[in-house]
């Protein structure tokens, strides 16, 4: 027996009376709504798929994916996706079956309807939810969007992602709701911080604090909001708040919080066992690369081989600027989520090193 509050219309939906893909779609929700305890859905305006690698889900994904658009599931709202096991050239030269089960699985979304993104930064590319409710399911695009767009989501599953999106709707509960969303915790940063140190800031407070932070004396931009994203996205927070900067930063009292100082030296200690000083290959783009990064990278020059990985229209503006022959720019997949040669990999990303640990690659986190 259900909890959750619905409508004539979803009942009907439920009920099986508008098709089988939409009641297995209503029926994932409303679990989720009553394992959460949300009283009822609500309408969102867009979604963002995770979980499409063919080496993530493997044969049963995509036969999951296949029944699904075979009992009839189309997405009702935008519903961009997040990298693929491969680049559509092939530029990482990953096996013939691989490439070809992956594109059957980027196949099947499109013909449900998904715009064909694979990138983890579809902000960049026209999925940018500014205060508005959605369903995404990546992890740093969920944080980067609440904390600096001002989105309401919930970190979801690539399940509730797609089930979401071919009702429109997902449950009431955790960040959708405002008294889930303020901060427990201050973080006063006491040395300036820049670039890649915001990816260690995120790490760190996702590891040794996990509370929702606010953080004060720090000064982002846009890439290194992205990094504290990515950084944060290996914890349980789904969004961060930047003292005078990000949206909802002074909507809160802040004064009786716990205060926790943070320096430099403690966050470099925080990512010590990242550090194996020995790679095959300089590994960039996690999350995807901004146009900013690219053209910063271009501009440098590397004696290892250096894969930057973005999305596909970035690589289509910036493929000619590649001078550097170690230089690979690489659309729609990334370094976690492809089969990837080299067993030793250097980044600047905490994410993608956590993720290539757990995978058994030896990572070298450098500061780029
Ligand atoms: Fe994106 Fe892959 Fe990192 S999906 S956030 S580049 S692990």
């Amino acid at each position: 027996m259900s909890f959750i509050y619905l409508s004539k219309h979803e009942e009907k939906i439920l009920d099986g009376e508008h098709g089988e893909a939409k009641r297995l779609a209503m029926e994932i929700l409303v679990k989720l709504g009553d394992i959460n305890k949300a009283d009822r859905l609500i309408e969102i305006d867009a979604a963002h798929i995770s979980g499409i690698s063919y080496k993530n889900i493997g044969d049963a994904g995509l036969e999951f994916l296949m029944d699904l658009k075979n009992l009839g599931a189309k997405f009702s709202i935008l519903a961009t996706t997040n990298p693929s096991g491969v680049d559509r050239f092939n530029i990482l030269g990953v096996d013939e079956h691989f490439y070809k089960k992956q594109m059957l699985i980027l196949n099947v979304l499109k013909q449900m309807g998904a715009k064909i993104t694979c990138t983890c930064t579809p902000y960049y590319i026209g999925n940018l939810p500014y205060r508005r409710h959605v369903a995404f399911a990546e992890s740093s695009a969920t944080i980067f969007v609440n904390s600096v767009l001002g989105a309401y989501t919930n970190r979801e599953s690539s399940i509730s992602s797609i089930a979401a999106a071919i009702i429109g709707k997902t449950p009431l509960y955790g960040l959708h709701k405002e008294e889930n969303r303020k901060p427990k915790i201050r973080v006063i940063v006491e040395d300036k911080l820049k670039g890649y140190e915001y990816y260690l800031l995120g790490y760190y407070i996702g590891k040794e604090l996990g509370e929702i932070p606010i953080i004060e004396n720090v000064y982002p931009n846009v890439d290194e909001l992205k990094y504290l994203s990515a950084g944060l996205s290996v914890s349980s927070i789904n969004i961060f708040h930047v003292y005078n900067l990000t949206l909802e930063s002074k909507n809160y009292d802040i004064e009786d919080l716990e205060k926790i100082k943070l320096d430099r030296k403690t966050l470099d200690d925080t990512v010590l066992m990242f550090k194996s000083n020995d790679y095959e290959a300089i590994c960039l783009g996690c999350p995807h690369l901004s146009m900013m990064e690219i053209k910063r990278y271009l501009r440098m020059k590397f004696k290892n081989e250096v894969l930057l990985f973005t999305n596909y229209s970035f690589y289509k503006l910036f493929k000619e600027d590649v001078r550097c022959e170690n230089i690979k720019l690489i659309p729609d997949t990334c370094m976690v989520v492809s089969p990837l040669k080299y067993k030793t990999i250097a980044t600047n990303s905490t994410k993608a090193c956590f993720y290539l640990n757990l995978q058994g690659y030896k990572t070298h986190l450098i500061n780029i």
